[in-house]
């Protein structure tokens, strides 16, 4: 049956993705997007003429009630979206990001809709689950990057500590203010959706590709920042020792998840991990994305540096949303390079990934 879903930050790139997914599946969308000119750039793309946008902010209660009416379902995607930068620009990330949700949250209390579907993160899990040696669960910690054996977290500071896929019921352990404001968004739809009676689902994003992503954004997705250097005949800049470990999922298995999060009955209230249920190193996808554009001269810069904030290794374990939504990964990052490649080659993307650091370093945030 054709219904109505409001999407909050659909002009970014997870959005876009989603908002083709229900159009193909025959729903109507309607879109509330600031275009927000760090992600959309001074003169932002336009929406296809099916989508009805709503250029307004996810902090105003008056915008947001216009845009919720006669709408059967939300998708709440606005943020503000980086890690490093959320560690200086604090009041922007939680304005944004909690004050926003929770302006949101009161306007549902007035228009309540079927189901509200929200973009979590796997930086609420901060580090990983780990094992030792033998097999034991152990808590993966580090102080401050770099130990006197290399970047992994160790088992009584020895012996370093192996890690395996993350599932939803590990503790939460925020590591960024961005952490922190997704897991507040996460938990803030939650709790007010159970008390009022309407449904509320959370996805724990991993590391989202694809085309469409903004490469002159240097806060936020590391592909794209890969992609924009190269493009700009820069090497990548990687942190560490780029060995470190993250799960890399495809922006329309993403898409699709979302979509499957509000229809499939019987899982309101339920967090699920959306990845694509395989790890690669930092490294290896600088390397890979190189040779897909050709570039391979441009070896990745490994830095040697820890960025506060970051986690040494994080991927998914999906089986909880294999088997409640019947979410399958169907796009997996070497079968996908090619496309990506292609998109990135035909854009045009100032490099901003130097600036980026600059300001970490400014703050005293890279060791
Ligand atoms: N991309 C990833 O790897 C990833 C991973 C985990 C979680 N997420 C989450 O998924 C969601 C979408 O991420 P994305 O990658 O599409 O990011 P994006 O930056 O491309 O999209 C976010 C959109 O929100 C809009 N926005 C920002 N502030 C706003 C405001 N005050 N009012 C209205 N709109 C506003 C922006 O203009 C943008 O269009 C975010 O909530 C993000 O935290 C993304």
């Amino acid at each position: 049956m054709s219904k109505t879903y409001l999407l909050t930050g659909g002009a970014g790139f997870i959005g876009r993705h989603l908002s083709s997914e229900l159009l193909a599946h025959g729903h109507h969308v309607r879109v509330l997007d600031n275009l927000l000119e760090q992600v959309h750039g001074p003169s932002p793309l336009g929406l296809p003429p099916e989508i009805e946008l709503i250029r307004g902010d996810i902090r105003d209660p008056e915008a947001v009630s216009a845009a919720l009416h006669g709408v059967d379902g939300v998708f709440h995607l606005a943020a503000e979206v980086g890690v490093g930068q959320s560690m200086y620009e604090i009041a922007r990330y939680v304005g944004v990001n909690d004050l926003g949700t929770a302006v949101l949250m009161e306007q549902l209390i007035a228009r309540p809709v079927e189901r509200l579907v929200i973009a979590s993160s796997m930086s609420v899990y901060g580090e990983g689950r780990y094992v030792t040696p033998d097999g034991r669960p152990a808590a993966g910690r580090r102080s401050n990057g770099r130990n006197d054996l290399g970047w992994d977290p160790l088992l009584d500071d020895v012996t370093p500590l192996k890690p395996v896929p993350t599932d939803e019921t590990k503790e939460p352990d925020l590591a960024s203010i961005y952490a922190l404001t997704k897991y507040t968004q996460e938990r803030s739809c939650l709790i007010v959706a159970a008390a009022y009676g309407f449904q509320a689902v959370a996805l724990r994003l991993f590391n989202v590709f694809g085309p469409g992503q903004a490469l002159s954004n240097p806060y936020t997705g590391v592909l794209a920042n890969f992609g924009s250097r190269l493009l700009n005949g820069q090497r990548p800049l990687v942190f560490e020792d780029g060995q470190q470990r993250r799960d890399f999922v495809h922006v329309r298995d993403v898409a699709t998840a979302f979509r499957l999060a509000m229809e499939t009955p019987g899982v309101a209230g339920e967090v699920f991990n959306i990845g694509s249920g395989h790890s690669y190193t930092v490294e290896a996808v600088a390397r890979m994305l190189a040779k897909a554009m050709r570039r391979d001269r441009l070896a990745p810069d490994i830095m040697g540096k820890a960025r506060s904030g970051d986690i040494r290794h994080c991927f998914a374990d999906i089986t909880k949303a294999r088997q409640r939504l019947g979410y399958r990964p169907a796009h997996r990052l070497e079968d996908t390079l090619d496309e990506l490649a292609e998109w990135i080659s035909r854009s045009t993307a100032a490099d901003r990934g130097d600036h980026a650091k600059r300001e970490l370093e400014q703050h005293g945030l890279v060791a």
